[in-house]
């Protein structure tokens, strides 16, 4: 029976009469009860069924209770034996009880006391099985319990992949994230024994299950397969993953089992999983949907400011397209890549602050002015902070005007004090100030552009990102045709190597 879960209570003695008097004892109760009196047949029983409960005879002929109870152990991991004997001896106590029995029975005895033994191994089973799959479900539910600004999507997804395949002895775990509104695939993990089952768990159709229902249920199909000993039961799960009534995806779980049903307690399982997994994707959709408007308008915000400088149009996309180079070199993650690309968009947002006649201005700035221009870094915070999804673009807006040697602002930080974000950024914001054209002069080429980075090396600019830029200049990673509408001679850079070499 799939998806069943009554409790299976084997018997095993090779008197008849006894068999038939547990049997009937227990029948009252909501159990499943299988009686044996031959101990090879029920060996093999044990081997291709579900068992919950084994109660079982400790002396039978040449076959003992022992080997049952190894067998059962062997083959269901939390099954609860109880042996019965009519020869009890202190040592052969011991030897049960230390082998894994739960408990045992001395004949002959109360059937109320066999009744209240069983009830107590099945509370006691009940409790263990709760306590694994709680202790299982733990680090998950940490995980899950970050916000989605904090952990990637895929990465819970495969967390919940991971999780259903042991909690339910899958072969298989796929799971396919749609689109609330359109239903189409986003995103798709999976975890398998064999590769060659991805695909039947990856299955778009599947979803298709789940397009004109809000049942959160799952579909569960099962056939057999195989004869005799080599049966086995193929159970093919779907389960939506359903939040505030959407679709967010579909988890597709492969069993083959010996057995023909799912054991107690996967379905719950299944469904504390599946609703931590949607839970997780809304959350996460909701995010991208804020994340993304509140870029768009901080954009707006950024690009406003480069509209009334004349000088900075496009200078942001500029930065930007080379800082995630360099990044890139530096093997950074595309979850610091992204914060990164963030951070460089709005490094300059604080001079939203500054007045036209200063922004604009070109000659030089009396002290006052260049207190209101140096402000920017600090405006810039003051315009973000409180805003949680920008938090990563704080070390870009308030260290990129920072100096190695100190002597840089806002907080005149020093060398390694100066957040790496803020010194990657002041050696890609300098290098594109000098080569980008002003109304007042004509852009820097790249062999003027690179000597002022080498010239400032250890003074404004941290060496290593200035050698590690370089290196990413000569390896032809900036396409300065797009970027500059020019070409540049990267060999001016060997130049620039010479005579650096050249005493002074
Ligand atoms: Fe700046």
């Amino acid at each position: 029976m799939i998806g069943g879960s009554l409790t299976n209570i084997l018997v095993v003695d090779d008197e008849r009469y006894i068999c038939s008097i547990i049997q009937e004892a227990l029948a009252s109760e909501k159990y499943c009860i299988k009686a044996l009196s031959d101990p090879a047949q029920a060996l093999e029983y044990i081997e291709q069924h579900p068992v919950d409960l084994v109660l079982t005879d400790l002396i039978m002929g040449e076959h003992s209770g022992i080997q049952v109870l190894e067998t059962t152990l062997r083959h269901h991991g939390n099954a609860i034996v109880i042996l019965m004997t009519a020869h009890p001896t202190l040592e052969t106590a011991i030897s049960v009880l230390t082998r894994g029995a739960y408990d045992f029975l001395v004949k002959p005895f109360r059937l109320e006391l066999l009744k209240a033994t069983v009830k107590r191994g099945l509370d006691h089973q009940r409790v263990l099985r709760e306590n694994l799959q709680l202790k299982g479900q733990v680090e998950f539910l940490k995980v899950v319990g970050a916000t989605g600004a904090e952990v990637h999507i895929k990465d819970i997804l495969m967390m919940v992949a991971r999780s259903c395949k042991k909690e339910m002895a899958a072969a298989a775990v796929g799971i396919i994230e749609t689109d609330p509104a359109s239903r189409e695939p986003i995103s798709r993990v999976h975890e398998s024994d064999d590769e060659s089952l991805s695909g039947e768990v990856l299955d778009d159709g599947t979803i298709e299950n789940f397009t004109y229902t809000k049942s959160t249920q799952p579909v569960i199909q099962g056939e057999e397969t195989g004869k005799g000993a080599e049966a086995l039961t193929r159970i093919f799960i779907s389960q939506p993953l359903f939040a505030r009534r959407r679709l967010h995806g579909v988890i597709n779980i492969l069993i083959r089992s010996r057995f023909d049903q799912l054991t107690p307690g996967q379905l719950d399982v299944l469904s504390i999983l599946a609703n931590s997994a949607a839970a997780s994707l809304a959350n996460h959709r909701l995010y991208q949907d804020l994340r993304t408007s509140y870029l768009e308008a901080i954009r707006a915000l950024a690009n406003a400011i480069e509209a009334r400088d004349a000088c900075t149009a496009g200078h942001t996309d500029r930065v930007s397209a080379m800082a995630e180079l360099v990044a890139r070199h530096m093997g950074w993650d595309e979850h610091r890549i992204s914060d990164l690309v963030m951070g460089c968009s709005l490094h300059d947002i604080g001079k939203i602050g500054v007045p036209d006649s200063i922004l604009n201005k070109p000659g030089k700035l009396t002290d006052h002015e260049r207190k209101q221009m140096e402000a920017h870094p600090e405006v810039g915070l003051m315009i973000i902070d409180g805003i949680d999804l920008f938090r990563p673009a704080i070390p870009y807006i308030t260290a990129h005007h920072e100096s190695y040697d100190g002597s840089g602002y806002p907080n005149g930080l020093k060398g390694d004090a100066i957040p790496i974000e803020g010194r990657l950024l002041a050696v890609v914001d300098t290098f594109e100030a000098i080569m980008s054209n002003r109304p007042y002069r004509k852009g820097a080429d790249l062999r003027q552009a690179v000597s002022e980075l080498v010239k400032y090396k250890g003074i404004q600019f941290d060496p290593e990102i200035v050698d590690i830029f370089i290196d990413v200049i000569r390896q032809g990673k900036i396409d300065f045709q797009m970027l500059y509408n020019r070409d540049e001679d990267l060999s001016q850079l060997d130049a620039i190597a010479v005579s650096e070499k050249e005493p002074a």
